[in-house]
């Protein structure tokens, strides 16, 4: 029995959550990644107390906070990111008491030392200017013995369908080549990143790992709907390309996702990197 599996209420309720995730044609990558991020938790036993204090570092809207507050083992949950919008939305949508979240950066903790049991962070250490720091952070807030985890994308050599995106653009863009150039080098997502900063920060038991999901799409019509979304620097790309651009830009990507075939399902893999040690007494 592992305390930190995401859903310990019941089979059928880990059943119900899954296929909810599953069965939704629009699923994002995020909530997919989610179904995966329970092999990690499975992973993290732990090892101070029964009924434990948990930090998520980079909540975001709380996908991982509240999928975490499935399980009544968790006495409380605080949920940090930098950016106020999401912390609302976060709130807005919480009613669980044990769960809070809150403005805060994550190379500055708004916490005391060796306030929590555990802190976590998934897919956020790339998107951070200073990682080393935040990684010490985490460090410095958990208690002695327990762990320290996080996740990132596999950027350069994990996530077919960046590669597919950012390599087609760049075929047709040099700005995108700069933009790829800057996805591939993220800070936390090469070979080792984390391992090493884990080590640094003076964590022991570090165990580096990888997690690889599935990401299905129907039709080229479901693979490209996000790119003409809201979120992610993709869609921030496709949005400011010309309307002839973006015409083009597309009908390379679908010639990418048939790849000589009838349009219909495919499946990429998509890995990340995943973390995890122990703050030593
Ligand atoms: C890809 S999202 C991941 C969100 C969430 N962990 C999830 O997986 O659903 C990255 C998040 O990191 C947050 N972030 C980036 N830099 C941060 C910092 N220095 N401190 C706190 N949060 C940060 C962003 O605001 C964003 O919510």
């Amino acid at each position: 029995m592992y305390p930190l599996e995401v859903v310990s209420k019941s089979d059928m309720e880990l059943l119900r959550t899954l296929s909810r995730v599953q069965n939704r044609p629009q699923a994002t990558v995020r909530e997919r990644f989610l179904t995966s991020f329970r092999d990690l938790l499975n992973q993290v036993k732990n090892t101070v107390t029964p009924t434990p204090w948990i930090l998520d570092v980079g909540c975001g809207t709380g996908s991982l906070t509240s999928t975490l507050a499935l399980n009544p083992n968790i006495r409380a949950l605080r949920g940090v990111d930098f950016s106020a919008a999401y912390i609302e939305h976060a709130t807005h949508n919480n009613d669980d008491s044990r769960v809070q979240f809150q403005v805060g950066d994550a190379c500055a903790l708004p916490f005391g030392n060796q306030e929590f049991d555990h802190s976590l962070s998934m897919l956020v250490l790339q998107f951070i200017a200073q990682p080393e720091k935040a990684v010490s952070e985490m460090r410095r807030v958990t208690r002695p013995g327990g762990t320290v985890a996080a996740a990132t994308w596999d950027s350069r050599g994990g996530f077919v369908w960046l590669r597919m995106f950012w390599d087609t653009a760049a075929m047709l863009d040099p700005e995108a080549v700069v933009r790829r150039a800057k996805v591939c080098a993220r800070p936390m997502t090469r070979p080792g990143d984390l391992e090493r900063a884990w080590k640094a920060a003076g964590l022991t038991n570090v165990v580096q790992d990888m997690l690889t999901i599935r990401m299905d799409f129907a039709l080229f019509e479901d693979f490209w709907r996000p790119m003409e979304g809201k979120d992610g620097p993709y869609a921030e790309y496709v949005r400011a390309l010309t309307p002839d651009a973006k015409a083009v830009f597309r009908e390379k990507m679908a010639l990418a996702y048939l790849d000589g075939e009838a349009d219909g399902p495919r499946s990429y893999a998509a890995t990340s990197w995943v973390v995890k040690g122990t703050v030593p007494f």
